[in-house]
């Protein structure tokens, strides 16, 4: 009687146990090679910094970031990005003195291993991106009104947010007037 009701049983148990193993290997996670944080670009418009990177993170093993930087002394940690999860950093606050050049890197802290990023290097005052600027036109008589106000930037002295003007002391610009078959240049 036990033979007979175990036999069957047992076979039951089998195949609950294979399927089970079946399911279990197909959602093992392929393992993601444990790399630095590659791809390092900057993207900088009228002095506000964002740098960002590629993360090679394994989504089951807990990561984070904090990105270093330097221009003439010691590594600094950035202030918005000591522990940061996101692949990207605003460094806006930390390249204060627009005529350094800044490196800058990431470490990446996976479980319990760290990578270094290669370098990027960065001059906020001749890399970053202008504009646009904003302007009016109107007409008068004989003449064309202009009026161009220049993009405000994101770099502050003492709390006040500084113009271009402030920071490069002179701006020029070209402005281009197109007629049918003509065309006027005047540079300011
Ligand atoms: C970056 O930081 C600056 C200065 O704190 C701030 O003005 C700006 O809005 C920030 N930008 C982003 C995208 O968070
Ligand atoms: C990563 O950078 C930190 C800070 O500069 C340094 O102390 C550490 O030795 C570096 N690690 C590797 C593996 O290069
Ligand atoms: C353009 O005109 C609008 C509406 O009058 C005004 O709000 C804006 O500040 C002007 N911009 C410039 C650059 O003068
Ligand atoms: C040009 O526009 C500005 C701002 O609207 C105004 O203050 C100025 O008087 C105008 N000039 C002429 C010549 O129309």
């Amino acid at each position: 009687m036990e033979t007979l009701m175990g036999g069957p049983l047992r076979f039951y148990q089998l195949v609950f146990v294979s399927i089970l193993c079946a399911a279990c290997y197909s959602s093992l996670p392929e393992k993601i090679p444990r790399e630095p944080p590659d791809n390092l670009q900057m993207t900088s418009n009228n002095f506000q910094h964002i740098l960002s990177w590629r993360a090679h993170s394994d989504p089951t093993v807990p990561t984070y970031y904090r990105v270093l930087y330097s221009s003439h002394s010691n590594w600094k940690i950035a202030k918005q990005c000591s522990r940061i999860v996101q692949p990207f950093c605003n460094l806006t606050d930390d390249f204060q003195v627009v005529s350094d050049e800044y490196s800058a890197f990431v470490q990446s802290f996976v479980g319990t291993e760290v990578f270094n990023s290669s370098l990027l290097y960065f001059s906020p005052l001749s890399e970053t991106f202008l504009g646009p600027p904003e302007f009016n036109l109107s007409s008068c008589v004989h003449c064309i009104n202009i009026t161009i106000k220049l993009p405000p930037t994101h770099l502050r002295k003492n709390g006040k947010l500084l113009s271009l003007f402030d920071i490069y002391n002179k701006v020029d610009y070209e402005i281009t007037l197109r007629t049918v078959g003509e065309e006027h240049k005047v540079n300011s």
